[in-house]
C-alpha cells in the first residue's frame, strides 16, 4: 500500500463547537499525519467552486451557505491509503447511518452539518489539495 495524501476540511459546525482537536486526534490515532493546515473563512465563490459537482442538487445553496457560515480548517492528511482511510474514519454522509466510532457518528449534527469533508478519490484529492495549498505549504 502506497503512502498517499488526501484533502480534509473540518467544517463550520465543528469549529463552532471547538472540536478541531478531537477530530484530528481521530486521524492521528489512526496513523494519518497532518502535513499542511490552515484556518480560513471560505468565500461564497470558493464554496460554490469547491462543491461545483453538486451545483444541480437541491441542497447546493444550503450547502454553500453552511460552508461559509463560519471558519473551516483545511488540511492535507498523509499516510497509507490515506484517501480511503480518511473516508472510513469519517463515516457515512448522514450521521444516523455512520458506523459507531466514526467522526460523523461521534460529532456530526445532521446530514449537512456533518463536521468533516474528505476527498473521494486520489484524483480529486490532488485537485482539492492544489485548490487550497501551494506545494511549499505542504511539509511531510
Ligand atoms: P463531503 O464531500 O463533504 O466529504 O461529503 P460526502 O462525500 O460524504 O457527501 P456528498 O454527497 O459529496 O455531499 C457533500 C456535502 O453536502 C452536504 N449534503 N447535504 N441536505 C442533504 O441532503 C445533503 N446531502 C449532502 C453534506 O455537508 C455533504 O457532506
Ligand atoms: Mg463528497
Amino acid at each position: 500500500m502506497a503512502i498517499e495524501r488526501t484533502f480534509s476540511i473540518i467544517k463550520p459546525d465543528a469549529t463552532r463547537r471547538n472540536l478541531t482537536g478531537k477530530i484530528n486526534a481521530v486521524f492521528e490515532e489512526a496513523g494519518l499525519r497532518v502535513v499542511a493546515q490552515k484556518r480560513i473563512q471560505m468565500t461564497t465563490a470558493q464554496a460554490e467552486s469547491f462543491y461545483g459537482v453538486h451545483s444541480a442538487r437541491g441542497f447546493f445553496r444550503d450547502l454553500v451557505n453552511f460552508m461559509t457560515s463560519g471558519p473551516v480548517v483545511v488540511q492535507v492528511l498523509e499516510g497509507e491509503n490515506a484517501v480511503a482511510r480518511n473516508r472510513e474514519l469519517m463515516g457515512a454522509t448522514d450521521p444516523s447511518k455512520a458506523d459507531a466510532g466514526t467522526i460523523r457518528a461521534l460529532f456530526a449534527e445532521n446530514i449537512e452539518a456533518n463536521s468533516v469533508h474528505g476527498s473521494d478519490s486520489p484524483e480529486n484529492a490532488a485537485i482539492e489539495i492544489a485548490y487550497f495549498f501551494a506545494g511549499l505549504e505542504i511539509v511531510g
